[in-house]
């Protein structure tokens, strides 16, 4: 009954994102007709595009739009089909089936499990279809022409050493902190946790630093951040002087069950994705800091690359080789940037990654004066 359940759920998340696919293809592949009356045609110059969540800001807001923009003034008459998977894997690997099956030319993928991912990797390139792994690696494949990202173990040791950074600040010895991972399928998710440890592990050895509880979060599901968070409180008597979160999403979770237990003033939490609730809680003083992944370049790259693989072409940008367990993979590594209220105004609003108007809209205006900002 539940398999039977969840095959028709997958059926309709199909369905569902073949329509979201098609308005998607259509805003990125608007070509002037021919006036004979025909449609338009992308002369088989199709780019596919996967995103695996749909909890997390950034995809819907951030890195679809501007690698569909990108795409559209690179080559106007390309259609870009658009998915994504909402956090399941096995959905990915039928929009990614779907996807050949209508004629895609490059995948650009990011994998919900960077493992499973293999496959569909596989898959691509026995049809000779060049697969970009992009912000997530995909494992264990020789189909994977190039990876784009950021250096994410520096996004892990940046949200630490701001963490140890803050407690030591507010002068508290050998302070008490929860660690709230991503999720253990996404090789981000790892490479954060190494990051974050390499500086958390010799404080601990050295008794100058306690993690009492530590968890990876399935999905990087923000309510299960929220669980987690709670469980901990419980366990430790609400006596928490840190938490290190990997993402806003679970940042947001952690924040909402230390409300939720009554504790104030909150301790520092980390972040990352720069997400308007998130910058909105940091000037409000909830969240301590976040990691700003400028995703314009980011996104703005992977079209670059999708296009030239398209022509047939390389490019000599991706400097960097990373080994994905089968082949080092030509790569593009972005640098990530800490952010606390101090230096919101010189990064995530220089960048207008997300205006002053949005910030700083109803309750957070005073906040956003406070800060200097408005
Ligand atoms: C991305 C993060 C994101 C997380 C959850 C990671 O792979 O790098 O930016 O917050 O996935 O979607």
């Amino acid at each position: 009954m539940n398999v039977r359940r969840s095959a028709f759920t997958s059926l309709l998340l199909i369905l569902i994102s073949g329509v979201i696919a098609a308005c998607g293809s259509e805003s990125a592949t608007t070509a002037p007709t021919t006036g004979t009356g025909g449609t338009t045609s992308s002369g088989g110059k199709v780019v596919a595009l996967f995103l695996p969540d749909a909890k997390t800001a950034r995809y819907e807001t951030a890195d679809r739009p501007y690698f569909e923009a990108k795409m559209k003034e690179l080559c106007p008459d390309c259609q870009v089909i658009y998915n994504n998977a909402n956090q399941d894997a096995s959905l990915q690997l039928q929009q990614a089936e779907a996807a050949l099956t209508n004629g895609a030319k490059v995948l650009v993928l990011d994998p919900v499990d960077s493992a499973a991912a293999a496959s569909i990797a596989d898959k691509a390139k026995a049809q000779n279809v060049p697969v970009i792994a992009y912000d997530r690696l995909i494992l264990n494949s020789d189909g994977v022409s190039y990876y784009i990202s950021f250096d994410n173990e520096s996004v892990g040791k940046l949200q630490a050493e701001s963490l140890v950074a803050q407690l030591d600040k507010q002068g508290i010895a050998n302070p008490t902190i929860v660690m709230i991972n991503g999720s253990p399928t996404d090789n981000n998710a790892k490479l954060f946790k190494a990051g974050a440890h390499s500086v958390f592990d010799p404080l601990v050895s050295a008794g100058k630093l306690t993690i009492a509880n530590e968890y990876d979060t399935p999905d990087w599901s923000p309510d299960k951040a929220q669980d987690q968070m709670q469980q901990a409180l419980t366990s430790m008597g609400n006596k928490v002087d840190g938490v290190y979160a990997a993402n806003d999403g679970t940042g947001g979770g952690a924040i909402a069950a230390m409300k939720a237990g009554g504790l104030s003033p909150l301790p520092p939490v980390t972040g990352q994705d720069a997400e308007l609730a998130a910058v909105q809680r940091i000037l409000a003083g909830d969240q301590y800091m976040t990691v700003y992944k400028a995703i314009k370049p980011e996104a703005e790259a992977a079209a670059e690359l999708a296009f030239a693989l398209l022509e047939g072409k390389t490019t000599d940008k991706a400097t960097s080789k990373v080994n994905n367990g089968k082949i080092d993979v030509p790569s593009i590594l972005l640098t990530p940037i800490a952010v606390t209220k101090e230096n919101v105004k010189d990064t995530i609003i220089k960048d207008q990654f997300h205006k002053v108007d949005q910030i700083c809209a109803g309750d957070f205006a005073k906040a956003c004066t406070d800060a200097g900002i408005q």
